[in-house]
């Protein structure tokens, strides 16, 4: 085989196309290329430092993705950041490693993926994770870290755990003692990686302790691999799109790729194209290769090779705000935290039981209005069926609805959060046949109501949180928005403004090449092959049919490992 020829291609040498890579290029007789549209960013410290979330946002590694206006959000766009860069979004994230509420893993088969739920995922999520240990790291002593070692794995190429400039004073204790000083209680978790979230609790990180350093994808399944002679990476390099073998079947044999220097050329695939290019390029570039709706296609000029309709539907985000508090402590020793808790509908909303009875009156509303925005490609009875999923996932289940951060730096305490479980529902689609064009993106961040409630409660809860002792007593005034602009007792409406006007992405895009089985919409199976071709797959965050309460690359890294366990033909 030459240079130009691999058994697999992996488009996208990101978060989950690198853990595709490396597992299948343990084959010692498997070719494999990864196309990465970004560069090495091994020394780049607005990656490796880790207290410098937000450094790499704007610069040349972030995709900063566009949205439309957002008609229900006030109106403005918003930037839906992406790493650009081998280890994808895994080299500018938060690091936070927290997987999903075992209930919502379940989901995915009871929606019809077989083989797909939080008993098949969590040996994956070990697979792949090297926590290490806090007890053999004395600084750590009095900071509150607690886990329990059954849901970890300790050998794995991810390294995860709590850096050594971890805060120990005491706030950890204190924020508890606050939790269970609530008119509801929300009680303290042992390990919110455990699949059951709900509660407070200090969770670990993608990092390298004794470094001190970021653990990206790149770091952790690449570059201790890259001398394996079977596995290639092209770095600066941009996959246009899927070629096909002629013929009537839909048989991928290659990859149009636009190089460094700006040619473009074809590099072929023996066995399979493997698209990890992300929840936002992903659908794309199945588009760009005549996958998706024919009527969409016809309008760029592009032949409809495989006529999937729901290909970049379903696209679905979080809205993140935060408030701010003063705090009568400076914390400017360099030390940091980051403090998390997930309350259940019960413990967020004071009239939980009637708000979920009026909320499943407007599931079919809701429904009818997500399917006719998209031109009814997808139907109202399908979308009611996930909805009804996700009500009992809140109200049966009870599941986290919110996650609330809590971080002190300088001399304020940061409250960021977020609704965790939105029901919007929007799309994304190419705007032209020119692979380099911006995509149209559209999440619909706040078109469904209950959206915007569960963001104006989070933000009453955190009120609450820090009116309550000892927290109380250690917080002054709040900075953001302030009562001023929102006093103590604003109705919805008063909200309003701040919610819509300061939200954000919360960079957790979804669901875009859905895998669902295909009569309910989705575009990939449950071997996470695209329906109607013979040897593509998704292996990215594109693929999860319902949001995950906890961050993404967690759970992006599990699906990653199961996938490439489903290539090797061993599932
Ligand atoms: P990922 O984006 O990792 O990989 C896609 C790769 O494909 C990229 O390297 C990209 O350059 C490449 N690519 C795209 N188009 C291409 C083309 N045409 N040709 C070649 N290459 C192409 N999650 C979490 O668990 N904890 C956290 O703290 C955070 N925080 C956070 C902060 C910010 C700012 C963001 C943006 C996201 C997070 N997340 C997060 C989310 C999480 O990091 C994210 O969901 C996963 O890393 C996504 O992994 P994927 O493999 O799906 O895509």
């Amino acid at each position: 085989k030459s240079d130009s020829t691999y058994d697999y291609i992996v488009v996208g040498g990101g978060t989950s196309g690198l853990v595709v890579a490396n597992r299948l290029s343990e084959q010692k007789n498997t070719t494999v290329l990864v196309i990465e549209a970004g560069g090495s960013v091994y020394n780049n410290p607005n990656v490796t430092d880790t207290l410098g979330y937000g450094k790499a946002f704007g610069t040349d590694i972030d995709w900063a993705y566009e949205t439309t206006d957002q008609e229900y959000a006030g109106g403005s766009s918003q930037i839906v950041r992406a790493g650009k860069a081998l280890g994808g979004t895994s080299t500018i994230n938060g690091l936070v490693y927290l997987r999903a509420q075992a209930a919502q893993i379940d989901a995915w088969e009871a929606i019809g993926n077989k083989g797909w739920n939080w008993k098949t995922l969590l040996p994956y999520f070990k697979k792949g994770e090297k926590l290490q240990d806090p007890a053999k790291h004395p600084v750590l002593d009095g900071s509150g870290i607690t886990f329990d070692p059954a849901y970890h794995g300790f050998t794995g190429p991810l390294k995860v755990g709590w850096p050594s400039t971890q805060l120990n004073d005491g706030l950890a204790q204190k924020l508890n003692a606050t939790y269970q000083n609530l008119d509801v209680p929300v009680q303290f978790n042992h390990d919110s990686n455990s699949g059951d979230m709900v509660g407070y609790s200090l969770y670990p990180k993608t990092l390298d302790y004794e470094l001190n350093i970021r653990e990206d994808a790149a770091r952790a399944y690449y570059y201790p691999y890259q001398n394996r002679t079977n596995l290639h990476v092209w770095l600066n390099t941009h996959a246009n799109k899927i070629t096909w073998k002629d013929g009537h079947e839909a048989t991928a044999d290659g990859v149009e790729v636009t190089l460094s220097n700006g040619k473009t050329t074809v590099v072929k695939a023996t066995r399979e194209v493997i698209l990890a290019a992300g929840a936002l390029k992903s659908p794309v570039l199945l588009e760009l290769s005549g996958v998706g709706n024919p009527d969409i296609l016809a309008k760029y000029g592009i032949a409809t090779k495989v006529n999937l309709p729901t290909v970049g539907e379903n696209l679905q985000d979080q809205m993140n705000n935060g408030l701010q508090f003063e705090s009568k402590k400076s914390y400017a020793d360099g030390k940091s935290a980051d403090y998390v808790s997930y309350p259940s509908a019960a413990q967020l909303f004071p009239n939980s039981t009637a708000l979920g009875a009026d909320l499943l009156r407007k599931l079919p509303a809701y429904a009818a209005q997500v399917a006719s925005a998209n031109g009814n490609v997808t139907k109202a009875s399908d979308i009611y069926r996930f909805f009804k999923i996700q009500w009992d996932l809140i109200f049966r289940d009870g599941i986290p609805v919110a996650e609330i951060l809590l971080s002190p730096y300088g001399n304020l305490y940061s409250s960021e959060y977020w609704g965790s479980v939105p029901f919007s529902r929007g799309s994304i689609h190419l705007s032209s046949a020119d692979p380099m064009a911006a995509a149209i993106i559209d999440p619909k961040y706040f078109m469904l109501d209950f959206d915007f409630e569960a963001q104006v409660q989070a933000a009453r809860f955190i009120r609450e949180v820090f009116n309550t002792e000892p927290l109380g007593d250690m917080a002054g005034a709040e900075t953001t928005p302030g009562l001023s602009t929102v006093p103590a007792d604003a109705d919805d409406e008063a909200w309003a403004d701040f919610i819509k006007g300061k939200y954000r992405s919360n960079f957790h895009p979804i669901t875009t090449t859905a895998m669902l089985p295909k009569e309910i919409g989705g575009v990939v199976d449950t071997s996470l092959k695209v329906y109607g071709t013979s040897n593509v797959r998704v292996v990215d965050a594109s693929i999860m049919p319902f949001q995950v309460c906890g961050h993404l690359q967690s759970t992006v890294y599990a699906v990653a490992e199961r996938a490439a366990d489903i290539i090797k033909g061993r599932l």
